[in-house]
């Protein structure tokens, strides 16, 4: 019988704890036989103390275990899952779908709803009407086989340690701890069952994580849990200084996706994108070509496969206008003049929230019309009265409500600034 605040004592002092200790830790989780009290303080102490690379491993590991693992053993071909670490206007999943299914790999990926500044991928692959996220294990496997890629919920069962130990992470604090984050991404993607696991991990003002450094040590880590897990692993560091598109908003973020599926090669979102899809074809031993794959409207058309082969309505993956943005608009205009020298784009994030666009708590609402475009771009110049952002809402007081959160987003400077790479240390 494992004595926890025995346990809890030890990690508070910087002791390594054994895996049968952290078995019986995520077990204690799971059944809910450890009270949150001092699961809190356990995960406090973790934040102090940290944990090995050998207890990271373990608790992912048993995280994983806590639900049931998929089986993917049906999927004919080279499973394959991308997750990215969480960043404003980032619907790369979108683009890589049916791109990396034209390369003949199978996509199975389990996503989430969003909560706070950033959206998530079942919200936006929702705005296709009647798309169903609900597939069974048949249907998934079913699915990868004959079209070569599925997007669907991480159901109750997929890591619930995890689903547990993360609603307590955020009312104490105790998120930004590199090997919680580790041990909570990694668990999911080793339950999913992909053969090959690619994460981007996002740093800067609209992720959860600040500096290059922390990103690049999480990147390490997740690698390294990955690899020792049997998953062919690798992960892309790219920067979250500001949003990859203009569009913040369920709607207005599917079209961007769709822009770059139709063929257009401009802008953040088609270089993460491209980014990502030629790590995948690395890790697979493919040589494809992403722009030769989207050449000729194939990756819509398998878009539309795919929407279809969910139960949605394809008609808007070959008119993307059709995705329509709530009808209250409102134009900001710059104050001032000057060189966009920062975007705090958890503000433009958080704006999107209020306009209806995104979640303050699980469960609420979303307004897929809702969000904004915001135009500004670091480096560039900033006329004053030049129009900076475009608000779309389903009433005016939230209009009001996201130009407040906006008021603050944009730093100008009367010299140009240093503009952050978009890969590799600034
Ligand atoms: N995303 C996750 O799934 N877990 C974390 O801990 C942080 C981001």
């Amino acid at each position: 019988m494992t004595d926890f605040v025995e346990l809890i004592a030890r990690k508070k002092a910087g002791r390594e704890l054994s895996t049968a200790e952290i078995e019986a830790l995520v077990r204690g989780v799971t059944d809910d036989s450890i009270p949150d009290y001092q699961l809190a303080a356990f995960l406090m102490a973790v934040c102090w103390r940290g944990l090995t690379e050998r207890e990271v491993l373990d608790l992912t590991r048993a995280m994983a275990d806590s639900g049931e693992r998929a089986d993917l053993s049906g999927v004919k071909g080279i499973t394959v899952d991308k997750h990215s670490t969480g960043g404003v206007s980032d619907s790369t999943t979108l683009v890589l779908l049916p791109v990396l299914a034209l390369a003949g790999l199978k996509v199975v990926k389990a996503s989430g709803r969003g909560l706070g500044h950033t959206g998530g991928t079942l919200d936006k692959i929702e705005s296709f009407p009647g798309f169903r996220v609900d597939l069974d294990r048949e249907e998934r496997i079913a699915q990868a086989n004959r079209v070569g890629a599925v997007l669907c919920g991480a159901g109750e069962d997929l890591a619930p340690a995890d689903k547990k130990l993360y609603a307590l992470r955020d009312v104490t604090a105790t998120v930004d701890s590199l090997p919680l984050i580790c041990a909570s991404v990694m668990s999911k993607k080793l339950a999913g069952g992909a053969g090959i696991l690619l994460m981007d991990v996002k740093y800067g003002s609209g992720a959860f994580l600040k500096t290059y450094d922390e990103a690049e040590a999480l990147a390490k880590l997740m690698t390294k849990v990955g690899r020792e897990a049997g998953r062919v692993t690798d992960c892309l560091i790219s920067s979250m200084e500001q949003p990859l598109t203009p569009a913040v908003g369920c709607h207005l973020e599917v079209r961007e996706a769709l822009k770059i599926l139709h063929g257009s090669r401009e802008g953040d979102l088609y270089a993460v994108s491209k980014a990502l899809a030629e790590k995948m074809f690395a890790l697979a031993g493919l040589s494809a070509d992403f722009d030769g794959l989207i050449a000729g409207g194939k990756a819509v058309d398998k878009m539309a496969e795919i929407v279809r082969a969910q139960g949605g309505d394809p008609a808007a993956v070959f008119e993307p206008e059709r995705l329509l943005p709530s009808p209250c608009r409102r134009e900001i205009l710059a104050g001032a003049e000057g060189f966009a020298a920062a975007v705090d784009t958890r503000a433009v994030g958080h704006c999107c929230c209020l306009l209806g666009g995104g979640r303050e708590k699980k469960g609420d609402p979303i307004d897929r019309g809702a969000g904004l475009m915001f135009f500004p771009r670091l480096g560039g110049f900033v006329k004053k009265g030049e129009k900076i952002a475009e608000l779309y809402a389903a009433d005016p007081d939230k209009l009001d409500a996201g130009e407040r959160a906006l008021e603050k987003a944009l730093t100008l400077s009367a010299e140009p600034a240093a503009v952050p790479p978009l890969f590799g240390r600034p």
